[in-house]
């Protein structure tokens, strides 16, 4: 009896999940595209960098939440990411969504594939590979978010730091929608901007409000520039004036 209770059960749950696969609506609230400053990027959790990278956000990531903040992964698929998928977007991919480890091409397919097969796969039973990746691209081109800080919010990559506040009014004004920012902190505890987040609604058609939150900054972060970065790098002694000299350098 017990038993049957349970089959019965089980049942129920195949057919639930794989009417939501590929018929019903998509399991997610929304679609967070994900940029990274790669300066910051490469100072912080000890990320291994290449010798000189974009000085432009780059793509980090296209991914599907819940309202309540968890993140969908390795979602059932059918489909595989090709290397002629990639082939296909090589100039645009190594321009927008580069892998800051790595110069090579052949090397810097398996990031794709991965974010694919872990992000790619829950952002909607209608995405295939080919049309997440020109997705996340097209995304990032609707704002210059670079642009965005400079021009709007006087918030220039020159190794100050700004309020993590004026860093989110400044988009929110020039988007017209709330994104949340995450910073991430060095070895010596200096706190980088690190990504923006923007919010889509749950087929990737249009922004939406995302929380105005920002995530992990304790301190204003610092929004640094090559120079910037390469002496934070060498120069990795904890002292209380390190960001004062930095900053004058
Ligand atoms: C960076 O730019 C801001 C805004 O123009 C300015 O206030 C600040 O002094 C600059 N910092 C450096 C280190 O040049």
């Amino acid at each position: 009896m017990k038993c049957k209770f349970l089959l019965v059960l089980l049942f129920a749950g195949i057919f639930c999940c794989a009417a939501q696969q590929y018929g019903g609506a998509p399991r997610h609230d929304i679609v967070k595209l994900s940029l990274l400053w790669p300066n910051s990027y490469c100072l912080t959790n000890d990320h291994n960098c290449r010798p000189n990278v974009p000085q432009y956000f780059t793509i980090d990531g296209l991914w599907a939440e819940m309202n309540n903040g968890d993140k969908l992964e390795n979602c059932e698929t059918r489909y595989y990411m090709t290397n002629s998928m990639i082939d296909s977007h090589k100039v645009e991919l190594l321009k927008y969504w580069p892998d800051l480890s790595t110069y090579n091409y052949q090397d810097s397919k398996q990031l794709w594939k991965n974010k694919w097969e872990t992000d790619g796969t829950c952002c909607s039973y209608l995405m295939r590979p080919e049309d997440y990746l020109v997705s996340a691209m097209n995304l990032r081109q609707s704002h210059n978010m670079y642009q965005i800080l400079t021009n709007a919010g006087g918030i220039l990559a020159n190794g100050s730091s700004y309020p993590a506040t004026k860093i989110l009014d400044a988009i929110r004004k020039a988007t017209r929608f709330m994104v949340d920012i995450v910073c991430e902190t060095d070895r010596v505890g200096n706190v980088y901007l690190s990504e923006i987040h923007q919010c889509l609604d749950n087929h990737a058609g249009a922004f939406v409000d995302c929380d105005n939150k920002a995530v992990n900054c304790d301190q204003d972060p610092i929004f640094p520039d090559a120079l910037f970065a390469a002496a934070a790098k060498t120069n990795r002694k904890a002292s209380p004036t390190y960001v004062t000299r930095l900053a004058a350098y």
